[in-house]
């Protein structure tokens, strides 16, 4: 079975070997800046989200219960009248099955809840694939970010 659980932000570690494989994940989509995601620092990445207010930081895991193991996970966040969707990740055998879905509508009722009307996220150099996901929630692109090499 699937549950969907919130943690608490002092929990944050729990998500730390799913986010070690999205950064794998993304280091082989990247053309430009595979050595970036060679040297991120889980705890560096999440030092301002824990910043945040508890109430307004939501990290959602998904649990297969059955076999008692973490599958997937976001964490999203609300700073002033904004809210971005900081990091989504669905273990690949478990892909394509309505998690990402799920896991989203929570990170975006957290923010209607709050109305929170602004809201954003980055998708990284080299998965632009994932945009299509984000645009069925209602996301457009708003800019495109160049850095000379
Ligand atoms: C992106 C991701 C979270 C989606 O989770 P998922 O559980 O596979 O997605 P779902 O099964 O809930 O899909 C929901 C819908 O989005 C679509 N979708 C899923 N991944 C997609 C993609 N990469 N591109 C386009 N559409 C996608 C599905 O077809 C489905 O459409 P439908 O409702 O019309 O059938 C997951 O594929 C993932 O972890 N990818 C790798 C990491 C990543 O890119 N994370 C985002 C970093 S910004």
């Amino acid at each position: 079975m699937i549950e969907y659980i919130r943690i608490d932000k002092n929990q944050i570690q729990r998500i730390k070997p799913l986010w070690s494989n999205l950064i794998n994940y993304l280091y082989d989509k990247s053309k430009n800046f595979k050595n970036e995601f060679q040297n991120k620092v889980f705890e560096n990445r999440f030092e301002s989200f824990l910043n945040n207010k508890e109430e307004d930081c939501l990290i959602v895991v998904v649990v297969d219960t059955d076999r008692e193991t973490d599958i997937g996970y976001i964490a999203a966040h609300i700073f002033e009248d904004s809210g971005e969707i900081d990091s989504l990740y669905v273990n690949e055998e478990i892909q394509s099955k309505g998690i990402g879905k799920t896991l989203m509508d929570k990170a975006l009722d957290f923010f209607s809840s709050k109305g929170i009307k602004n809201q954003f996220l980055y998708v990284s150099e080299g998965n632009e694939e994932v945009i299509n996901f984000y645009v069925k929630f209602g996301f457009v692109i708003r800019k495109y970010y160049l850095v000379r090499k």
